[in-house]
């Protein structure tokens, strides 16, 4: 008789009757809140929920200043142009992320050089940036990736030693805590998603950090279509070095804003976050000591610097030869058909990723044929993060840790249930 749920045995999870906590979360207080934009008439530009929501983001990471901006890829983007970045310049990130990360280096001009990733974190591997760093080299761009957080501490290091911005990738990191700094506040810029699936959320948007006001100022002005930034927020500054056009008033830019109803959401989100975070911390420790004792997978590897965890996803690693030789896909699909939710491979590496493909546009990248060399992801060698998405990556929503400990047992109960009947599926 076949016993996994893959096979029409009964699952782990019912979620007919036991669904999974959802998300978004929301409750009458967004309603009021898009009601109160609504009946405003002020549904963009500058709002008194942008202002409000830029100040309390800008508190909840300990930054100086937040700017908000569209979405997550947009927000790399005004931070690479904000530093100066564009062509001839090279900004070395992980090979292992959302494409993002690497097409805005190629939509502002510069180079990704693509690197590899430690294994048991999944972030940027430090010893990879020295080795890629050159005359050309102008940023690093580390990805706090699902649950891990880079090595903030080495990463600052090198780039003050070879005299480099760092501009922090936090999509999924909103309120994570290394050695007490909130993720956002330790490079030059943080750069943050409000995409659906993110740990806050407005359906859409971003949000840029930083603690240099010249910086925040350029920000304000290039989400803004190169405008002065408005009312009293930087009115002591010098009209920007060289940023601004011989007049001194504008830059060229487009409209990257956010609206009022996306802020009003965001504010209730930001109130929920903490509460939400600590129970996801609190879930990820526990389940991941489960993990320690379970055969054939392993916890992502906490580092003793990550004072406050903040998952996107909840990541973990499997070993197909602990199981028998089952293949990694196979395995995912049996543990989404125990519990009822979705289980992903991770993001596929930027050296082959279908959704990274900056040769598919030769009218707007290919400036030089140099470049357009220079520019190919298929010539950087990702050996870590190929394996990673092949064979060991086992993704899941991070609302699975908004559950209960009962919740936690049932992903260790369904791991060992396939472990127990792995040759079903062979
Ligand atoms: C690591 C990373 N950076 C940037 C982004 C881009 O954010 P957005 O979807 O808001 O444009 C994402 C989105 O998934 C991401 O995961």
């Amino acid at each position: 008789m076949t016993k996994l749920a893959i096979n029409g045995g009964s699952p782990v999870r019912d979620v007919k009757t036991n669904p999974w906590p959802a998300w978004p979360v929301w409750d009458e207080k967004e309603e009021k809140a898009l009601l109160e934009v609504l009946n405003s008439g002020v549904w963009s530009y500058n709002g008194p929920k942008e202002v409000e929501f830029n100040k309390l983001f800008a508190a909840f990471t300990g930054t100086s200043y937040a700017v908000s901006a569209a979405n997550g890829t947009v927000t790399l983007q005004l931070a690479l142009e904000a530093l100066g970045i564009g062509f001839g310049d090279e900004v070395i990130l992980p090979g292992l992320t959302w494409q993002a990360t690497a097409a805005t280096v190629v939509d502002v001009n510069a180079v990704p050089i693509l690197v590899d990733v430690c294994a048991d974190t999944w972030c940027i591997d430090p010893k990879e940036i020295e080795k890629a760093i050159t005359p050309k080299t102008k940023a690093i761009i580390p990805v706090h990736l699902y649950g891990s957080f880079a090595d903030m501490d080495a990463i600052m290091d090198i780039a003050q030693k070879h005299n480099l911005y760092v501009l922090e990738d936090c999509a999924h990191k909103h309120g994570g805590e290394w050695n007490g700094k909130k993720a956002g506040s330790i490079g030059d810029i943080g750069s943050f998603s409000f995409q659906l699936s993110k740990h806050l959320t407005a359906g859409e948007g971003g949000v840029l950090t930083t603690d240099n006001p010249d910086l925040a100022e350029k920000l304000d002005a290039l989400r803004n279509c190169g405008r002065r930034p408005e009312g009293d927020a930087y009115a002591d500054r010098d009209k920007g070095a060289g940023v601004y056009s011989d007049d001194g008033n504008f830059i060229q830019s487009g409209n990257y804003r956010i609206t009022e109803f996306q802020a009003a959401i965001l504010i209730e989100g930001l109130i929920r976050l903490p509460e939400q975070n600590r129970l996801r911390d609190e879930n990820g420790i526990y389940i991941n000591s489960l993990l320690h004792h379970l055969p054939g997978v392993s916890p992502m590897r906490r580092d003793k610097r990550e004072t406050k965890e903040a998952y996107f996803n909840f990541a973990f690693r499997y070993h197909k030869d602990e199981f028998k030789g089952l293949p990694v896909e196979k395995f995912r699909k049996a543990l989404e058909s125990e519990l009822g939710i979705g289980v992903d491979a991770s993001y596929e590496p930027l050296n082959s990723c279908s959704l990274y493909v900056p040769l598919t546009k030769p009218s707007r990248y290919k400036l030089d044929e140099k470049h357009w060399e220079e520019i190919d992801p298929s010539r950087f060698k990702l050996p870590v993060c190929e394996k990673i998405y092949k064979e060991e990556s086992v993704c899941i929503h991070h609302k699975i840790l908004l559950g209960s400990k009962a919740d936690m047992d049932m992903l260790g109960e369904a791991i060992r249930k396939i472990y127990d009947h792995a040759d079903e599926l062979l």
